[in-house]
């Protein structure tokens, strides 16, 4: 399916990841030129709104939210022209008539439920019973989609009741970020380091996510989710598969997404006799960020709790090419800064013609940054300069691209922008398919099970902190330090 759609519909219009993220990146979209010229917005949610109101709602979304430098008040006006309302209670099966009075499915509509998924089975149910789930019609979810492998196959199966595979789009912001996708081009656009990318050069990968943030008023979610749920479940393991699966032949849904799965399901279990050696959880006391005190999570909750806003990791791929490669995952809220960084670290040099002369050398290191800082860096050994009558020096210097730099002409866009327009034109190659995500859940299941057999309560670590000490030791263990 490649077909532009005529109307974009969106759920959860009102919500904050619409003002936040989805009408900004429509703007952009809209800015650039990229959005097709006859294309409808069509907002809804429970707020008794009228188009004015939802308009002029977008608008203070916009000022707000796009940067000052990229927005311009006569484009945000042109852009609101294509924006219209529909108040909606999924709950009342008869205000989908309302709905279906407004579109033309024939002509394409693309839907986005950005609602929570509770809501999606009824709204399914009243777009089938409306007739807006034809063949015209695909369907992108947001996360979280369940809680569990049960849970997200209920989920699943009341979405595919309606919709094929082929026009269900999940959405994983991570897989919209451009670094996240130069990881890719990293990889199969250079000769240079896939010969090298397997168990015989590389000593271990580091994928870490630090958060600066702590509940952001999303209690009610993220205290019964937790950070392994949250953030490994999902965008942590999607980062893991595009780190470690094969080739695929063709950058399309199907080839990408079938390596990822491979991956994903090579993932080895951990097991409760594993979980003193492989897993850490924490929760954050009372401490600061950015020089700011910052309350205890359970201060912020208001009640204590065993949720986990830290998690530590040391995972395996069970395949050929990454046989006894550990994966180490790190994530949390509340660390020192916010950081999301893939760190691969190979294997030293099998001899040294240097040792003899005094000269200590290095392994290799790769560090992708994906945000703050879109940075490819690789450090490499380089003779410090000198006549060396005191033996040799070497010295780690990086070879850097920073994309910011190298691509300074391009504006940084939003993940969503990237994912609302492969929505709009078809392509899913940047959303999660249902065995992927199952495979995810079904590891993670294992993780949360076994966790559970061995009593693991989170540790408490300072706001501020790079997380329990004991995820330092998970690491020291075998020799390897995290990359802060
Ligand atoms: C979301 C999680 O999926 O990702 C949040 O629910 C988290 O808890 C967010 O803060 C992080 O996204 P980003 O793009 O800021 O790294």
């Amino acid at each position: 399916m490649s077909d532009k759609v005529k109307t974009l519909l969106l759920f959860g219009a009102t919500g904050d990841l619409s003002h936040r993220m989805l009408l900004p990146s429509l703007y952009g979209l809209h800015a650039d030129g990229l959005l097709p010229d006859d294309l409808n917005i069509l907002g809804t949610a429970r707020s008794d709104l009228d188009e004015a109101a939802f308009r002029a709602s977008a608008v203070e979304a916009l000022a707000e939210h796009v940067p000052a430098d990229f927005y311009q008040a006569e484009t945000g006006q042109k852009f609101v022209e294509r924006l219209s309302y529909v108040a909606l209670d999924a709950s009342q099966g008869d205000h989908f008539d309302r709905l279906a009075a407004k579109i033309d499915a024939d002509a394409g509509l693309a839907i986005f439920l950005s609602t929570a998924p509770t809501l999606f089975e009824p709204i399914i149910t009243g777009l089938s019973r409306v007739g807006l789930t034809g063949d015209t019609v695909r369907l992108a979810l947001e996360k979280p989609l369940g809680s569990d492998l049960a849970s997200s196959r209920e989920i699943n199966d009341a979405v595919a009741a309606a919709f094929p595979e082929a026009r269900t789009f999940r959405i994983d912001h991570y897989l919209g970020k451009e670094t996240v996708q130069n990881l890719l081009a990293l990889r199969f656009a250079n000769s240079t380091f896939e010969p090298l990318w397997n168990a015989s050069h590389i000593d271990h990968v580091q994928i870490s996510v630090a958060e600066t943030v702590g509940l952001e008023g999303r209690a009610g979610y993220y205290d019964g989710a937790g950070a392994l749920r949250d953030m490994v479940q999902n965008h942590m393991l999607q980062l893991l598969a595009l780190v470690a699966m094969e080739p695929p032949a063709d950058f399309d849904g199907t080839a990408v997404r079938d390596e990822k799965v491979k991956v994903l399901r090579s993932l080895r279990p951990i097991k409760a006799s594993d979980v003193a050696a492989q897993v850490v959880t924490g929760q954050y006391g009372n401490g600061a960020v950015g020089g700011e005190p910052v309350k205890s999570y359970a201060d912020e909750l208001g009640k204590s709790s065993t949720t986990e806003t830290f998690v530590a990791l040391k995972a395996h791929v069970d395949n050929w090419r990454w046989a006894g490669v550990p994966f180490y995952l790190r994530t949390g809220k509340r660390l020192p800064e916010r950081k999301t960084e893939i760190f691969i670290q190979f294997k030293c040099v099998p001899h040294s013609m240097f040792a003899k002369r005094g000269a200590k050398t290095k392994a290799n290191k790769l560090i992708i940054s994906i945000q703050p800082e879109e940075n490819i860096r690789l450090l490499v050994m380089a003779k410090t300069p000198g006549l060396d009558r005191d033996g040799i020096r070497l010295r780690e210097v990086p070879l850097d691209v920073g994309l910011a730099n190298a691509f300074a002409d391009h504006r940084r866009r939003i993940a969503y922008e990237r994912l609302l327009l492969d929505l709009i034109e078809g392509d899913p190659t940047l959303f999660v398919r249902r065995d992927e995500v199952e495979a995810q859940w079904q590891w993670i299941d294992g993780v949360r099970a076994a966790w559970e057999e061995a009593g693991l309560s989170p540790s408490n670590y300072g706001a501020g902190s790079w997380g329990p000490s004991a995820a330092i030791a998970l690491t020291e263990r075998d020799g390897v330090h995290w990359h802060d």
